[in-house]
Order: structure tokens, then C-alpha cells, then sequence
């Protein structure tokens, strides 16, 4: 069928078939290769992407559950040269090494911070459960969000 959605702000048109997932007409058929698959089976987090602005493992989504939704991707953040607050966060804390999860981790971050704006180390690793890194060690990915839930905070306030 012919679905019809919103990625990064933008129309999007697609021939989703029943079994086609997210992540595969994100990144096979647009071309989105940002959202990345580390393990397919729903445990990993490289694949996260929002919808509706909420988080979703976008290897768990059939694509057609996505039509008429509004997509964001780690491509859809940055606006121009500017990083999302959440990404200058990552990058500033060196919240990365191979950059494997590290779409994933940022995309899932966002969510987390728009839901609690004070959060604990405590809460952040939580959180990251379904996010795994096999690089980092993840002290600096949880510096990285409690720094970006911070910049976030500033950017609302600022009404950045
Ligand atoms: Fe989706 Fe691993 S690829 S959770
Ligand atoms: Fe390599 Fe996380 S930075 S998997």
C-alpha cells in the first residue's frame, strides 16, 4: 500500500509492502543510513527514531504503522551547521567512540530529557537499558545526557 508520512519535516510518499519494517524503508528506501541496525531483534537501540515524538525501535515498526506519523531521524536535529543541544552534548563529553549507537543513543536521550528535566545518574542508566554501547564504558554517554538534558532545559528556556 501507499503510505504517506512526515520525515524530518518533509512529505514523504512510499510503497510500504505489510512486512516492510521502519528501519528498512528509512534506510533502504529514503536513504536515511543515519538510523543504524545492530541487532534486529529489538534489544540493541541503534535503530531508535521518534514518532510522534516519542521514541521507537524503528526495527520493531512495520512501516505502514507509520503512515500519516511524523518521523524525526538523527538526520531531521541538527539544523544547518547547529547541532541539537543533545548532540553538541555528545560531542563536547566525548559520548562516543566507534559512533556505532551513537544515533540511537541521542535519539533515545531527546525523549528521556523531554520527559524529566532534573534527572539522576541513576535515571539516565535506566533509561539507556534498551541502548547498548559496546565502546564507551557509558560514563561519558550518561555525562553526555545529563549535560544535554541541561542544554535542552536552556534551549526552552531561551525558547531556542
Ligand atoms: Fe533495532 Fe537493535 S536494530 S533494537
Ligand atoms: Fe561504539 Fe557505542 S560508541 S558502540
Amino acid at each position: 500500500m501507499q503510505i504517506a508520512l512526515q520525515i524530518n519535516g518533509r512529505p514523504v510518499k512510499a510503497e510500504a509492502e505489510p512486512e516492510l519494517l521502519l528501519v528498512d524503508l528509512l534506510r533502504e528506501r529514503l536513504g536515511l543510513t543515519g538510523t543504524h541496525v545492530g541487532c534486529d531483534t529489538s534489544q540493541c537501540g541503534a535503530c531508535v527514531v521518534h514518532v510522534d515524538g516519542v521514541s521507537v525501535k524503528s526495527c520493531t515498526m512495520l512501516a505502514v504503522s507509520a503512515d500519516g506519523a511524523e518521523v524525526t531521524t538523527i538526520e531531521g536535529l541538527a539544523k544547518g551547521a547547529e547541532l541539537h543541544p543533545m548532540q553538541a552534548a555528545f560531542h563536547e563529553n566525548h559520548g562516543l567512540q566507534c559512533g556505532f549507537c551513537t544515533p540511537g543513543m541521542v535519539m533515545s536521550a531527546i525523549d528521556f530529557a523531554n520527559r524529566n528535566d532534573a534527572p539522576s545518574e541513576k535515571d539516565v542508566r535506566h533509561w539507556l537499558e534498551g541502548n547498548i554501547c559496546r565502546c564507551t564504558g557509558y560514563q561519558n554517554i550518561v555525562a553526555s545526557v545529563l549535560d544535554g538534558t541541561e542544554r535542552m532545559n536552556a534551549a526552552k528556556g531561551s525558547g531556542a
